[in-house]
């Protein structure tokens, strides 16, 4: 075999590559993006060991047939966690859905929202806002309450809330990307059904499902990859499905067909069904809350202790644990900021392009060491610059 110009032949040539490649794929940074979001890294190598051939498969997961048996026990796990970490009971039905969370947007009126019914919206934020805006083109929405007179910088409270106790649901945001506020209870709706875009704090701790009739969430912040949204939904709801809606936007038969009306995302899902295998063993939402919790308050106790270098944006009383925005005092400096600290590995700080400033997306699988890193990085920044 002819030599390479380095003497080597060109099987060893190609192993050294391959070698280096992994190497390189290793050298990860600190990932703050909002969503894709950092995947836990156990999740990731067993993936890429498992790529070619899953054990006693031999066939990718890129490969196998949705309708296998294979596939069938990947969906079963996948639900069987789901429901043990969330305590979800059997009037529950879980779907594994395509279109992203705005899908929803446009699912849950057309299958909730009668002709001659209204529907509440809390809007708390930008993703809201997109709820409402899809609903209005399937019935009527009343807004229940709003903060964009103050720039979302705080969510509605319990007793602004115009809600109507004949409304066909109440639909809400649990945690709002963009701008850095997160609800910890729900809102009190009596007996109207409780809807919630979870996309951006599913499973980031315990909530009560009972008290949900539907919750969704796009999987790519806390769950899994882009591709798969998780559907939630309370049996009697179903009932309420109208007949005659185009397959792919009916819940009842999702629900029926257990996700596999057609193709399903079958990569996405696996991933899922891997990551809610991690947080199940880590010790579930408990831990996970504990975790994230404590990531949220070395961030917060640095912002604070900056003596306005650093300037939350959220209300105290509001602050998300995912997704913390804070301003620097020009946008020049916070220009600066993201540049600099994208050169030491902490990547993806840039604030949402609607609003500016900094954000930090600190998901489930987002490492402890990576919120020291970057108050490290902010202390050092501020001496520097303030
Ligand atoms: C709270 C929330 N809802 C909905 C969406 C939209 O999700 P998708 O891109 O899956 O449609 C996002 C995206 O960031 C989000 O943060």
């Amino acid at each position: 075999m002819a030599g390479t110009p380095y003497g080597k032949s060109m099987a060893q040539a190609a192993v050294a590559a391959a070698q280096a490649a992994a190497a390189k794929s290793v050298d990860r940074v600190y990932n703050f993006n909002p969503g894709p979001a950092v995947l836990p890294l156990p999740v990731l190598e067993e993936a890429q060991r498992n790529l070619l051939a899953l054990p006693g498969v031999g066939m990718s997961i890129l490969e196998i047939s949705h309708r296998s048996k294979s596939f069938d026990e990947i969906m079963a796990g996948a639900e069987a966690d789901l429901r043990g970490l969330l305590n979800i009971p059997e009037n529950y039905k879980v779907a594994f859905l395509q279109g992203g969370a705005s899908l929803q947007f446009t699912m849950v009126p057309m299958n909730l929202l009668p002709k001659d019914g209204a529907a509440d919206y809390i809007v708390s934020g930008h993703w809201s806002q997109a709820a409402v805006k899809e609903a209005k083109k399937v019935g009527k929405v009343n807004i229940a309450g709003s903060t964009e007179a103050e720039n979302f910088v705080r969510l509605p409270r319990q007793e602004e809330l115009k809600l109507d106790p004949k409304a066909a649901y109440a639909h809400f945001t649990s945690n709002n990307t963009i701008y850095g506020t997160e609800w910890f209870g729900e809102p009190e709706v009596g007996s109207v059904p409780l809807v919630c875009d979870a996309s951006s704090d599913i499973l980031s701790r315990a909530l009560d499902i009972t008290k949900y009739a539907l919750l969704y969430a796009g999987a790519q912040k806390n769950m899994g990859p882009a591709g798969v949204t998780t559907v939630i939904i309370r049996d009697d709801l179903l009932a309420r499905v109208p007949a005659g809606l185009p397959a792919m936007l009916d819940y009842k038969l999702q629900v029926e067909k257990k996700s596999v009306y057609n193709t399903p995302p079958v990569f996405a899902i696996y991933i899922e069904r891997l990551v809610l295998q991690w947080l199940r063993q880590l010790g579930g939402l408990g831990e996970m809350e504990r975790r994230n919790k404590e990531k949220a308050d070395m961030l917060y106790a640095a912002i604070d202790a900056s003596g306005g270098f650093y300037r939350g944006t959220a209300e105290k009383g509001c602050r998300s644990r995912m997704n913390v925005t804070f301003r620097l005092p020009s946008e020049a400096l916070e220009e600066k900021f993201v540049k600099e600290a994208a050169a030491q590995k902490l990547s993806g700080l840039k604030g949402h392009r609607s609003v500016g400033g900094l954000r930090a997306s600190m998901f489930n699988a987002f490492p402890r060491e990576g919120v020291q890193a970057l108050v490290a990085f902010m202390k050092d920044f501020q001496q520097k610059n303030g």
